[in-house]
């Protein structure tokens, strides 16, 4: 098992996602610096599983900064439409030209997986998981994989105006609300994420 001690490249350009992970890991002695900051290029995300989206991010950071990287893939896996959207997850909620000016439109995403579930009758079975895959690249090309999940169903219509992406329409095992109506940091402690992080941790740094 490698150290992960000093310092640890996060394949992200997003701002919001440094922060959080870099709170994670703090307490673990880890020093978080994003792709972005360092100036890395965003690699295509051409994976057909999170696993392969989370490495390619992972290793592309650790090739470019000849450090060790870590990098997430999430997503929404419904079990009536064979896992989908899964590794396409934010590519549904993309407006397509006929659906108004380019950009990303959640109410838009949780629509299309109701009208395909819609499709399959009164009766179709709603239970579905957000996935998260972290995967964390050393530069000599050694790898490690940690998947986590949150189970649920899908309800309809969208309830709750907390959280983000596929939020108001999943409603987590155990409970009533959906995410987006949870208390966050409910959701924190139980979600995909969570779980994810708390087997990174427990493998990296034995707790
Ligand atoms: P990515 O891993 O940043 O590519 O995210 C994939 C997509 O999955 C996001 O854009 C969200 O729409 C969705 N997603 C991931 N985690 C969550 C979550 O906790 N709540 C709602 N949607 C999520």
């Amino acid at each position: 098992m490698r150290g992960l001690a000093g310092k640890l490249v996060i394949a992200t350009h997003n701002a919001g996602k440094l922060k959080e992970i870099g709170a994670l890991l703090a307490p673990y002695g880890v020093d978080c610096i994003s792709a972005g900051a360092l100036g890395l290029p965003e690699p295509a995300e051409t994976g057909k599983t999170f696993i392969d989206n989370a490495l390619i991010k992972a290793r592309a950071a650790a090739q470019g900064s000849g450090l060790p990287a870590l990098a997430d893939d999430s997503g929404l896996c419904v079990g009536a439409l064979g896992g989908r959207p899964g590794v396409y997850t934010a590519d549904w909620a993309e407006r397509q030209w006929f659906e108004g000016p380019p950009g990303r439109d959640w109410y838009l995403a949780m629509g299309k997986v109701e009208g395909l579930l819609a499709q399959q009758g009164p009766d179709v079975e709603r239970s579905a998981h957000f996935a998260c895959v972290l995967a964390l690249a050393w530069p000599d090309g050694e790898s490690a994989v940690y998947e986590g999940r949150v189970s649920g169903h899908l309800t309809w219509p969208p309830r709750g105006t907390l959280g983000f992406g596929y939020d108001p329409v999943f409603v987590a095992e155990g409970h009533e609300v959906t995410f987006a109506e949870l208390d966050p940091a409910e959701k924190h402690r139980i979600s995909h994420r969570a779980d994810a992080f708390a087997k990174l941790v427990a493998a990296q740094f034995g707790r």
